[in-house]
């Protein structure tokens, strides 16, 4: 029969780990839940008097507050946490490799093997283990035999596959009425009891029939799968994006006519100056890294042209920057509005603003960045590796950080619109204009200003997906 849940340990207390962990706490309110991490500045952050928590999300804090030092705690003892707990999640980072067999494609899983191989050499009792973590189909087997070849008498290892669908931004929100709660097990009595006890956990508050349980292969590939279409949904958009720049269609236009079709949908069809994230492309290439591997180059090269239309996405904006821009940017200044991959975030993995700093800065502009939460450490970290061929000194005299978009943009020539935060769209614009050098151009990559209003300013405006 299913075990009933008690004491719930995290493995990395990260972007999904804590949210996710923090949420169960929440409403589970009979469950000790306890989340750990090496990393020691991150569980201090989690753990400060002031809630200066290390990730931001709205929400997150309020849950924090609810049931930390109740059932919900942070902590660096790893093995303390494993032999309290009976249900162990392993929500730790899987990047794609930098080198060695399927570098630039394959997701790196030496941080999911460590904790692996730490559940099996300090668990004293029988576990559920639970793969949060986004892995390439099979981990759960490697898992499984990591876990059996190093366990000790009486112990039992049951493992799940329980992939997070939250979107950074609203992760509490998602959290709190998930479209789907997955969870894959082996189809033996043992995988079903494992499953079911999971599944309990979630049952507190999500309604059962939202609790898909599949195969194990199932649910890794399922999430693989949803972020490889969602991410294509975006692609596709962007591809449509540059013919209507082309031809003076307009591109809100197009996507708002096709997604009022209800077989497509109209979410998730905002064109922009690309996706970002510490997801899509990771997992996309990690699909296509699969489907290598598999001897399906004709599936693979489907998939890489989604991450290749997002390159071209990206390029593609900061060269309409230059050319609309007479021909050259050195040493013109330009604002940057958002430094976060999306709104109400301040992660910057892969973010699309990075990527055109770069490019701004290889043409000698001047960068004026404003982002409201990304902190500044993160940017000159980001810009420090995103320029390898330039110092920070060097990068420093390039680039300002300012603490609003107004002060970003006096006596700037254009500014880019990079992130879709909210702010955006209440600037004053009248008196931005007047501080900057005419004309004043504003390039919107996320489809956020109106654009009439700011041409009877006086700005001259781009926009993705509309014709200059
Ligand atoms: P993250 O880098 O924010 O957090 C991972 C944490 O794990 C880090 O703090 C790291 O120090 C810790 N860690 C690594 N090895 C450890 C070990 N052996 N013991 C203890 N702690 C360890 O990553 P994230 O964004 O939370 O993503 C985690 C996983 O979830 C990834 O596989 C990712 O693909 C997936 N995912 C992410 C999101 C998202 O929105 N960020 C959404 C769904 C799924
Ligand atoms: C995405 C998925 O939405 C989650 O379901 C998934 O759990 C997560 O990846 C993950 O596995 O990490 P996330 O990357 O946090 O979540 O945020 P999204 O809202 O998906 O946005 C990703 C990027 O696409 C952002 O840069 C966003 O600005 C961009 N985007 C999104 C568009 O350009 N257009 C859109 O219509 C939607």
């Amino acid at each position: 029969a299913p075990v009933q849940v008690k004491n719930i340990l995290c493995i990395g207390a990260g972007y999904v780990g804590g949210p996710t962990c923090a949420v169960i706490a929440l409403k589970c309110p009979q469950i000790k839940v306890t989340i750990v991490d090496l990393n020691k500045a991150r569980i201090d952050a989690w753990n400060s008097a002031d809630f200066d928590l290390p990730i931001y999300e709205p929400g997150l804090e309020d849950v924090v507050r609810a049931c930390r030092g109740r059932n919900l705690f942070f902590s660096t003892d790893v093995d303390k946490g494993i032999l309290e707990a009976d249900l162990i999640f392993v929500s730790v980072n899987t990047p794609t490799k930098k080198s060695g067999v399927g570098a630039g494609f394959a997701a790196d899983l030496n941080y999911v093997e460590l904790a692996t191989r730490q559940i099996a050499a300090v668990a004293t009792s029988s576990k559920i283990v639970v793969e949060k973590s986004t892995v390439p189909c099979r981990t759960a087997e490697s898992m499984r035999t990591i876990l059996e070849a190093n366990s000790k008498p009486n112990c039992r290892f049951d493992i799940l596959s329980n992939p997070e669908f939250l979107a950074e931004g609203t992760a509490i929100a998602d959290l709190f009425s998930p479209d789907r709660v997955l969870i894959g097990s082996l189809q033996t009595p043992e995988g079903k009891d494992a499953c079911a006890a999971l599944a309990s956990v979630y049952a507190n508050w999500v309604p059962t029939e939202r609790i898909l349980t599949v195969g194990l292969w199932s649910s890794e590939l399922s999430k693989l799968a949803a972020n490889a279409m969602l991410a294509q949904r975006i692609s596709s958009v962007n591809a449509l994006s540059a013919i209507c720049e082309a031809t003076g269609a307009n591109i809100d236009e197009v996507a708002h006519a096709v997604g009022y079709d209800s077989r497509v949908g109209p979410k998730f069809l905002k064109a922009s100056v690309g996706f970002g994230g510490s997801c899509f492309q990771k997992d996309i290439l990690n699909l296509v890294y699969l489907s290598e591997s598999l001897h399906l180059p004709e599936v693979a090269a489907y998939w890489r042209q989604v991450v290749e239309m997002n390159e071209y996405q990206k390029r593609r904006f900061s060269k309409r920057v230059v050319d609309t821009l007479f021909n050259t940017i050195t040493g013109k200044h330009i604002a940057v509005l958002g430094f976060a991959f999306k709104a109400d975030t301040g992660d910057t993995r892969e973010s699309a603003s990075i990527t055109l700093i770069r490019d701004f800065l290889s043409e000698r502009a001047f960068v004026n960045i404003y982002d409201p939460k990304v902190a500044e450490s993160q940017i000159w970290q980001d810009l420090a590796e995103a320029c390898p061929n330039l110092t920070l000194e060097n990068i420093k005299k390039q680039v300002k950080i300012f603490p609003s978009a107004i002060e970003a943009s006096r006596n700037s020539e254009a500014i880019v619109i990079a992130t879709e935060w909210k702010e955006f769209k209440t600037i004053a614009w009248a008196e931005v204009y007047e501080s900057m050098k005419k004309p004043a151009f504003v390039f919107d990559g996320r489809l956020l200003v109106n654009e009439a209003e700011l041409t009877k300013i006086g700005f001259k405006v781009a926009t993705i997906g509309r014709p200059t």
